[in-house]
């Protein structure tokens, strides 16, 4: 066959094969509520966002009707994954307290105690069954480089010999599919539970797997929890010794919302060394203490400057602000990583240093990083650690 047939017929398979929002709504109508009102009649549904045969959605209802729900959650799954052209559906349940409170996500398992003053503690939430110890790695700004230090710093906790995991929490802006160059979408196991990706050995979960990256999403509070329980809870992560969930930048509501529905062990905080970013970092650790968690430390990303060319060393943003605030702070300095370009170029390719340059000398940095981390962490239901880090 000719290619331009070849093409052509591709381009009108696609073309039949497509699937839109109108025919998911279509197939929607088909699914009743409890009430007997069909699916998309109930104003209950969210906007539909299909990109690329992939469809997600969520359902919110009132808390207290959640389990009434669940099967309409199924029966919904079900109608779109059997449209042609669906690669892939992800429907969220979510309930919403009367009265317009903080939402709760949909999932077995207790209710989120909370504190005197209301605020559920992240410690408390049911523990994800096989999994040891989740940690987040956050920052207060964006672009710090915390979704590089969390997939290379995943990467040295698996050369520890741990098994990991990654969750790409970020669901604005989720790059862990391309740091570890992973395509494909996750099968579903009976139905309704996901495996996870693999990417060098790690396990991972990433809401860039359903949707794809250059979709701008508009994403409403309730939506935000729903998405990520799912991504969390409704994920078959085997044993896994930690979970390191790469979170969104910021110190917002979501990101505090976030911080308490996943049940961690600790936080990293990754600053770069100027002013600003750790009076940021700074805000980070205050969210985590607020919801209980204890933080791990701090990683110093773009500490220093190393030419590639010379190998000489500038401190151009003004090199150890975040040792000096660890300090200040009371939490452990976890360790500098240089500004260079092999960092750089090697992360947007997909081909992290820890995996693709084990000997170097930045793979050995973030295995560092990742023995205070380990160490932190067995310490930190005691008083807090006092690490000793040497020259
Ligand atoms: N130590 C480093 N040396 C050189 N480049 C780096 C370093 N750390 C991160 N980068 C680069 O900086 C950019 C931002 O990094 P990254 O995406 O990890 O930041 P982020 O904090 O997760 O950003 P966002 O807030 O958008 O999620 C990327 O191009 C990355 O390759
Ligand atoms: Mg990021």
């Amino acid at each position: 066959m000719a290619v331009e047939e070849y093409a052509q017929i591709k381009r009108e398979t696609e073309y039949l094969m497509a699937v839109d929002k109108n025919t998911v709504l279509a197939a929607l109508a088909a699914v009743q509520s409890p009430d007997g009102a069909t699916l998309p009649a109930t104003g209950k549904l969210s906007d539909v966002i299909v990109t690329d045969g992939k469809v997600f959605f969520s359902i919110t209802v009132d808390a207290a009707v959640v389990p009434s729900w669940e099967p309409v959650r199924k029966a919904a799954e079900a109608a779109v994954r059997a449209l042609p052209g669906v690669t892939s559906v992800m429907v969220a349940l979510t309930g919403e307290r009367a009265g317009g409170a903080r939402p709760q996500p949909a999932q077995p398992g207790r209710p989120a105690p909370a504190t005197p003053g209301g605020r559920p503690q992240a410690g408390q939430q049911p523990a994800v069954p096989g999994v040891e110890a989740i940690i987040a790695v956050a920052s207060g700004k964006g672009g710090v480089g915390k979704s590089t230090t969390a997939v290379n710093l995943a990467l040295g906790l698996r050369d520890l010999g741990l098994k990991v995991g990654v969750l790409d929490a970020d669901i604005y802006g989720p790059s862990v599919p391309k740091l570890l160059a992973i395509r494909g979408k996750p099968q579903t196991i009976g139905g309704t539970r996901l495996r996870p990706m693999d990417g060098y050995g790690l396990k991972v979960m990433s809401i860039g797997f359903l949707i794809e990256e250059e979709t701008p999403m508009i994403w409403r509070g309730p939506m935000v929890m729903s998405a990520l329980t799912q991504m969390l809870r409704e994920v078959e992560w085997g044993a896994l010794d930690i979970l390191v969930v790469d979170m969104p930048p910021g110190t917002g509501d979501a990101q505090l919302t976030m911080a308490q529905q996943v049940p961690l062990k600790g936080a990293v905080i990754v600053s770069t060394p100027q002013d600003l970013a750790l009076v940021d970092a700074r805000r980070g650790i205050g969210m985590f203490r607020r919801v209980n968690v204890p933080v791990l430390g701090i990683v110093e990303n773009m500490s220093y400057f190393l030419c590639p060319q010379c190998g000489s060393r500038s401190d151009i943003f003004s090199h150890g602000g975040a040792q000096h605030e660890a300090e200040r702070q009371g939490v452990p300095f976890l360790g500098e990583v240089p500004l260079h370009m092999d960092i750089r170029e090697k992360s947007d390719a997909g081909l992290p240093v820890v995996a693709t340059d084990p000997d170097g000398p930045h793979a050995k940095i973030y295995r560092e990083i990742a023995g205070r981390v380990r160490v932190g962490l067995a310490g930190a239901s005691k008083p807090a650690p006092k690490i000793v880090i040497e020259a």
